[in-house]
């Protein structure tokens, strides 16, 4: 579907906004519908960079309406999803439900419901399946804390995390998979990494997908950054080495800021 990309030639660069729970079915129709004309006044080339958004369950199916009648060039998808695909799932969303309201991507293991939900590695490898059965593409999401960091053990676990979410998948299982690393000291705390930060384990990163999936899959595979990404560092962020793109919280909210973001990065 031309309106709901999930990528395209190798490495297209994502721009991901990550709504958490903020903004409600209405408010939805009024950023997308913002962020469009924004998008559009600033003359971004809507074929060289892929942005997206992601908004909670109940925005949806009001957002596809928005994008399809519109035909605007914009994918969007869910902040979660069942590792189940229908049944006795009190509250739980199947990814057959997101992919029949037209979802490209499915961020999986986001260091919130990490924290929150209590999602395991376990968990984390049975909702990329899930994704994956109903075509969805997965945005793993890996990160270590500050504590992790400071002792300098920061490659060590977040190479663990990929192991780990990806452990007895093959690469044809796993088609379309994005990897986002955010550093958890630096969601939503206006804590940055640095550019080369962000290049050291998006390199570490692409590494270790070469070794578990082969050169071709990690090659072919977008790796995001994110954590307080904003209009006046994504140009740095995405230049980086390796880094493809940004999965951004905050700045994502506000529809002209979200579009300076994404100029600043579709012309760095
Ligand atoms: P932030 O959030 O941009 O507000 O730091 C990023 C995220 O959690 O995906």
């Amino acid at each position: 579907m031309a309106a709901n990309r999930t990528g395209g030639s190798p490495r297209t660069r994502l721009i991901a906004g990550n709504w958490k729970m903020n903004l409600d079915h209405f408010e939805a129709l009024t950023l997308v519908q913002k962020l469009d004309w924004a998008l559009r006044d600033a003359k971004v080339d809507r074929e060289a960079i892929d942005i997206a958004v992601l908004p909670p369950f109940t925005d949806i199916r009001s957002v596809q309406t928005l994008v399809q009648g519109e035909k605007l060039v914009l994918s969007y998808g869910a902040q979660d999803l069942s590792p189940h695909d229908s049944g006795a799932y009190t509250g739980e969303v199947s990814g057959r439900f997101l992919q029949r309201l037209g979802c490209a991507y499915v961020l999986i293991g986001h260091s919130e419901r990490r924290e929150h939900h209590g999602e395991d590695d376990a968990l984390i490898g049975a909702k990329i399946r899930a994704a994956v059965r109903h075509e969805l593409a997965p945005v793993l999401c890996v990160g270590e804390g500050l504590e992790t960091r400071q002792a300098g053990a920061h490659i060590a676990h977040v190479l663990a995390q990929l192991d780990a979410a990806l452990e007895g998948l093959t690469a044809a299982e796993v088609p379309g998979l994005v990897l986002a690393y955010e550093p958890v000291w630096a969601i939503g705390t206006g804590e940055t990494a640095g550019p080369e930060e962000a290049a050291e384990m998006a390199t570490a990163l692409r590494g270790r997908l070469a070794e578990l999936m082969g050169e071709a899959f990690a090659e072919a595979t977008r790796i995001l950054y994110g954590g307080s990404v904003k209009a006046d560092n994504a140009a740095a962020i995405v230049a980086a080495a390796d880094v493809d793109g940004a999965l951004v919280g905050g700045a994502s909210l506000d529809p002209a800021g979200f579009a300076s973001l994404i100029t600043e990065a579709a012309g760095a």
